[in-house]
């Protein structure tokens, strides 16, 4: 227990400094030299807009290009990553934090060159647990450090954990699609994204997803971008849209990643399209696993 307890002091310690120790590790092969982990999170205000297809395409699309990625489903309701990558997982965030499985063991490898861990239910918000409970999760988080990249898929709206993460994360992409709804709620969480985080800096990106062109993608990003920055003085990017593609459906069908089962198709390309321009623009690396859990727990985390 003693040890224990010196460990997390010491990796704690390491991520306030900044040098990235927790990326070291002790002296397993996997893991990288001092270089942190970029947490994004992907959001919407309206459910069903497409987060989970983007946060698996996107993650599969990174990995591509050579890097470590792990997608944390932080949503547990249907339809979502294990879903789609037709996996089931036993296990999740909840056993670890619990103390009834390491994070080792929830981590589940994948046919597609990333990894995925499953979210907690259970409890209703994450900055709740008990001073136990979040020691074990702080230093079970130690062992995602070999990511380059955590994307995290939340549920839809507005629910204080997608606050928690969201806030925690480097960055933050908002999903939406062309119909208003969807836009009237991208607009309304971009709002409490604002209002409700504490020295809000991070950036945020705009996806438009089943997008009919190229022109009503951009029309509709102007309009989230235009509203925002005139109502709430808040700069949010255009990261790019996903076709309208009737081939994301056929791949959920089949229960795999449409990049995987039609490489070429539009949607495919869109993501690959957005990847390249985000390494381009933002090539950064993230503020690692310790900026992470430390936001997650808010002010009184330590
Ligand atoms: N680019 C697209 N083209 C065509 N259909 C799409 C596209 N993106 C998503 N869809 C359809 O929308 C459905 C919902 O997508 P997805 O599960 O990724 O949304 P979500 O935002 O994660 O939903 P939830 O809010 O329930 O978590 C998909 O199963 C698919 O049928
Ligand atoms: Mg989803």
């Amino acid at each position: 227990m003693e040890d224990q307890a010196e460990k997390l002091r010491e990796f704690m310690k390491n991520q306030q400094n900044g040098t990235g120790e927790e990326a070291k590790g002790d002296g397993d092969p996997k893991e990288r030299n001092g270089s942190k982990t970029k947490i994004i999170a992907v959001a919407s205000g309206k459910g069903g807009v497409g987060k989970t297809n983007i946060s698996i395409n996107l993650a599969i699309a990174y990995a591509r290009m050579g890097k470590k990625v792990i997608v944390l489903d932080a949503d547990l309701g249907l339809a979502n990553v294990n879903v789609v990558l037709g996996v089931i997982p036993k296990y999740n965030l909840y056993h670890v934090i619990r103390k009834q499985k390491q994070m080792k063991d929830i981590i589940l490898d994948t046919d597609y060159g990333i990894q995925i861990v499953a979210g907690a239910s259970g409890f209703s918000r994450i900055a709740n647990l008990t001073e136990e409970e979040r020691k074990s999760f702080i230093s079970e988080m130690k062992a995602l450090s070999h990511a380059d990249i955590i994307i995290i898929d939340t549920s839809a709206g507005v629910g204080q954990n997608v606050l928690d993460f969201v806030e925690a994360a480097d960055e933050a992409i908002i999903v939406t699609t062309p119909e208003p709804t969807a836009i009237t709620d991208a607009y309304g969480i971009i709002k409490i994204i604002s209002t409700e985080i504490e020295d809000f800096d991070m950036g945020l990106k705009l996806v438009v997803n089943r997008a009919g062109s190229v022109v009503e993608a951009k029309k509709v990003s102007q309009r989230v971008i235009n509203i925002t920055s005139q109502f709430l003085n808040i700069k949010v990017d255009y990261l790019g849209f996903v076709f309208d593609d009737p081939g994301v459906s056929l791949a959920v069908k089949k229960q795999q990643p449409f990049s995987i089962a039609d490489p070429r198709g539009k949607a495919a390309s869109c993501v690959q399209t957005m990847v390249n321009r985000l390494e381009k623009v933002d090539p950064r690396e993230g503020g690692g696993m310790g900026r992470f859990v430390r936001k997650l727990f808010g002010a009184n985390g330590e």
